[in-house]
């Protein structure tokens, strides 16, 4: 899978690590962070990343802050974007199934990196169950379509 990984200067070390670890699960991982602790702005990556996965640059990606909120609330407000923050894998599995999230998020200050590769993997291995959650799903693009 080509999957989009950003984060913002409270996340660097952990985007590494995590982006090495979906390359070592056969992933193909487009960086689309900072690499440097100096400050930045999360609404700019998570814009950038939601733009990577609305315009299917990428098919999904992982985004990294300092919580995880801030850079997936800047993502969501990309069109076609369904960015979870997930702070367990059983929540990363469950935005799959029933939400078809095709972001996750997490926060560097909130998990540790065990967790966070759990979470990663708990995300990539779940499927979108369809069915009475496509009908949901859908309801978010009426909902776009409605507030633009
Ligand atoms: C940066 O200090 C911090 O505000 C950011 O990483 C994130 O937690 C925002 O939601």
């Amino acid at each position: 899978m080509k999957i989009g990984i950003g984060n913002d200067h409270a996340a660097v070390e952990m985007k590494m690590q995590i982006k090495e670890y979906m390359e070592g699960l056969g992933h193909e991982v487009v960086n689309y962070g900072v690499d440097t602790t100096a400050s930045c702005n999360y609404p700019e990556i998570g814009e950038r990343v939601g733009i990577a996965v609305a315009s299917d640059e990428v098919e999904a990606a992982v985004l990294i802050c300092g919580t995880g909120v801030g850079i997936s609330m800047a993502a969501n407000k990309v069109h076609g974007v369904r960015a979870a923050v997930c702070s367990e894998p059983t929540t990363a599995r469950l935005v799959k199934e029933h939400n078809n999230a095709n972001i996750i998020a997490f926060g560097a200050r909130i998990v540790g990196i065990e967790t966070a590769k759990d979470i990663v993997k708990a995300y990539l291995e779940a499927k979108f169950q369809g069915g009475r959650h496509e009908t949901r799903v859908k309801m978010f693009e009426e909902i776009e379509k409605r507030n633009k």
